[in-house]
């Protein structure tokens, strides 16, 4: 049986997208890029969820992670994902 992909969702909506998604969304692409990792993990963006307050928002697998910046992603990226 094929393994699963990892999922990663990434918020774009307007409030997470300038508070810090913007970045992060460079910063996952390269990291995947960088390990190798674009055919495992499938990567995308969703629109608003209604969690501004909380964010950035990405989420891994389902789990949220709430505001998310450039050091906690690289964190997030290596215990979930590595
Ligand atoms: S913009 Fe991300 S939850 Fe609203």
């Amino acid at each position: 049986m094929e393994k699963k992909k990892t999922s990663i969702v990434i918020c774009l909506g307007s409030s997470c997208f300038s508070r810090g998604n913007k970045e992060n969304l460079e910063i996952i692409k390269a990291y995947l890029k960088e390990h190798n990792l674009e055919d495992k993990v499938d990567f995308k963006g969703e629109l608003c969820t209604e969690n501004c307050n909380k964010g950035p928002i990405v989420k891994i697998n389902g789990k949220i992670f709430q505001d998310v910046d450039a050091r906690s992603i690289v964190e997030i990226l290596n215990n979930y994902i590595l």
